[in-house]
């Protein structure tokens, strides 16, 4: 079974937009778990322009399925994961000044860094996921310093995918039965639609979770979130 975590970075965004406190990121939460949504994730950047840090203990206490923290571990973001413990922290290498993620971790080079926050995690019950690029020895790496996932960092396959969807997923498919048999769990998320989840799906021999914002929530303009939920989770069936 996939695992359908909806990122809610972009109702957190149109709530900042205006200062108050609408729409209401919890009952959003709350709302996508209702519709069928197996996972909620939030990625607290340091300016906040996504999710705040105080809206972490709030998802905890409300939400009902598995809670998926990404970021940049710094200290901060690290005391204010700990403190909240959700089931998975999804760590990602990104600049406070960042659009948006754009590549997985160096697990060869950041080693050091990584092992030392993946351990202290880890000792707190919190499940680590690293975001990363289709590459064996990068997933080797991050086996080595203990993480539990590695979550594929989807951007490039899906702006291949209507070139050649079978070019565009050759990396993440093979690499995948690598992950597999180190025994990581897989994860993957960026740019994820309803064209191309439904090939990456039937092609990799493991999927745990994806983890699915920006399109979900443009689509759920048009067709309403419980209905682009429903269709999200048909894809992944
Ligand atoms: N995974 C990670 C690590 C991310 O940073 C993001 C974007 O916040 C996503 C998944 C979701 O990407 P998208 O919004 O394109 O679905």
């Amino acid at each position: 079974m996939t695992r359908l975590s909806v990122n809610l970075n972009k109702i957190a965004l149109l709530r900042n937009s205006r200062g108050s406190n609408f729409p209401d990121l919890i009952q959003v939460a709350k709302d996508c778990e209702r519709f069928g949504a197996q996972g909620i994730t939030v990625h607290p950047r340091p300016g906040e322009r996504h999710c705040k840090f105080s809206d972490l203990q709030l998802l905890k206490e409300n939400c009902t399925t598995e809670f998926n923290i990404e970021g940049f571990p710094d200290r901060h973001f690290l005391d204010e994961v700990i403190k909240v413990k959700p089931h998975q922290c999804t760590l990602v290498p990104d600049d406070p000044t960042q659009l948006t993620s754009d590549h997985g971790w160096n697990t060869i080079v950041q080693k050091d860094f990584l092992k030392e926050i993946i351990a202290e995690l880890k000792s707190n019950n919190i499940r680590v996921s690293l975001f990363i690029d289709a590459d064996t020895t990068l997933i080797e790496g991050a086996a080595n310093i203990g993480a539990d996932r590695i979550e594929y960092y989807t951007g490039p396959y899906a702006k291949n995918f209507h070139t050649n969807p079978e070019t565009a997923i050759k990396e993440i498919k093979e690499t995948c039965v690598f992950a597999q048999q180190l025994g990581l769990g897989i994860n993957a998320g960026h740019d994820l639609n309803l064209e191309n989840l439904k090939y990456l799906k039937d092609n990799l021999v493991q999927l745990d979770e994806v983890s699915i914002g920006h399109a979900l929530i443009c689509d759920a303009i048009y067709l309403g979130l419980e209905n682009t939920i429903r269709l999200y989770l048909n894809k992944l069936a």
